[in-house]
């Protein structure tokens, strides 16, 4: 059977400061702690990790070094989307697997004959994405010529209506309808869009296409409803990450959490 399978991970959200807390959760530890139980817990080897955004805890280049130290520990390949607390330049000059340039990081990756679409949804204000209108006519032009059986897609941004009021009113990619009109034609080849920013594992379909977050490594919000616009921290979440298989028939997800570090209670 030809399939892939990756480990996704989001919003490691590394500071400068080895210290850097939040709701009992220091960004640093938790990183290791993944990192480590990926590196020597899995059973299997995976084809590569994908990290959907907030590689940094603000966009400083200070923190990027950092960060790749930490992450270059991984013994796979890990390919990277831009978060809104990430610089794309300093993404560019630290991190591996970009490609060169300035600007949005939009680019596109195989894994075999797998295409790997990645999307870079920073907006105009501090947490709500948009797509400007070249990138969705890059999008579409890079679906329309991609010749793969399957096609999987990563931004950063909450793509879908979730009915929670701080993720929909503060967290969207503000033109995802548009984002939906360039992706929909080609729901039968693409296997999944997958996404961060919201620090919790959630899955959805729109328009016939599955979406899915993995749990941040950071620390984890409340994605309760009714519970107003403001972003609530969950002090009682572990971080995680998930596993995807990918076949050109479909696609399994299964997510995990890790115990954190007991000394950064
Ligand atoms: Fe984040």
């Amino acid at each position: 059977m030809n399939s892939l399978r990756f480990i996704h991970i989001s919003d490691t959200h590394i500071a400068p400061i080895p210290d850097w807390e939040s709701y009992g959760h220091n960004a640093l530890d938790n990183a290791e702690t993944i990192i480590e139980y990926l590196n020597t817990q899995l059973p299997f080897e995976p084809d590569f990790v994908l990290h959907t955004g907030d590689v940094a805890f603000n966009p400083e280049e200070k923190a990027y070094p950092v960060a790749q130290k930490v992450l270059s520990k991984l013994k796979y390949p890990v390919y990277y989307v831009r978060g809104n607390h990430d610089h794309p330049d300093f993404m560019r000059r630290y991190l591996d697997n970009l490609p060169e340039g300035e600007g949005n990081l939009d680019y596109d990756f195989w894994i075999r004959d797998f295409h790997f679409v990645v999307l870079d949804t920073f907006g105009f204000t501090a947490t709500i994405g948009i797509l400007e209108d070249a990138q969705l006519e890059w999008l579409a032009s890079t679906l329309d010529g991609s010749a793969a059986e399957s096609i999987i897609l990563a931004v950063h941004h909450l793509p879908v209506i979730t009915g929670v009021e701080c993720l929909d009113e503060r967290m969207m990619i503000k033109n995802h309808g548009a984002l939906f009109d360039v992706v929909a034609p080609h729901r039968d080849r693409i296997r999944g869009m997958f996404f961060g920013h919201i620090h919790r594992q959630t899955q959805a379909i729109h328009r016939g296409i599955f979406c899915c977050s993995a749990a941040a490594v950071w620390f984890q919000l409340y994605n309760f409803p009714e519970s107003g616009l403001e972003f609530i921290g969950d002090p009682y979440g572990d971080p995680g990450f998930n596993m995807v298989t990918v076949t050109h028939e479909h696609c399994v997800v299964s997510s995990y959490t890790v115990p954190k570090p007991s000394h950064a209670e």
